[in-house]
């Protein structure tokens, strides 16, 4: 299809999941826009910087992915960078649900905006990035849920020298 695709979310952090969605939106869309939520009001696990870098990093190979980031509505990003589409990964019938209703929000701010669901894949739908989160905050092994790159962005931060106050 030729068009000019939104793909939005937390990305609080990039997982797998979220990967593999990106690489079968960038198939669909002529241009992708991966929009990541700054939200000022909404305490985040990692600050929209890393969680840029993290995605610039995943998404290094692939052209026709840009990664950007947004505070406010999902539809005036949507109106300013002129997307034909929004598109939403969803796991389960309970993502399904939320996702119809944040459609239909778009739509009626938005007409003629439409959004795309991409089911995700068997392996990937037990994914989340609280799940992540969790797993993390505990000291577990994060490496079955995230990409290679974000593995190496946390641990790479992980091992930086401490400063030591006199
Ligand atoms: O990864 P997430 O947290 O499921 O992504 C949710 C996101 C960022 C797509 C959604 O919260 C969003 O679009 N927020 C921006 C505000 C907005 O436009 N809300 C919908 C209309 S009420």
């Amino acid at each position: 299809m030729q068009m000019i695709a939104l793909f939005p979310g937390s990305f609080d952090p990039l997982t797998k999941g979220h990967l593999q969605l990106i690489h079968r939106a960038a198939r669909l869309s002529q241009k992708l826009y991966v929009a990541v939520l700054n939200n000022p009001d909404k305490h985040s696990y990692f600050p929209i910087e890393d969680r840029l870098l993290m995605l610039r990093q995943g998404c290094s190979s692939l052209q026709e992915v840009e990664v950007v980031s947004f505070t406010g509505l999902l539809v005036d990003l949507a109106a300013s960078l002129k997307a034909d589409v929004i598109i939403r990964g969803v796991r389960g019938a309970s993502d399904l649900e939320q996702e119809i209703l944040l459609s239909r929000a778009n739509a009626a701010l938005y007409p003629g905006l439409e959004t795309v669901f991409l089911p995700a894949s068997s392996e990937s739908a037990a994914i989340s990035s609280s799940l992540v989160r969790q797993i993390l905050s505990l000291g577990g092994d994060i490496s079955p849920f995230v990409p290679e790159s974000v593995l190496r962005f946390i641990s790479g931060r992980s091992t930086q020298p401490k400063t030591h106050k006199p």
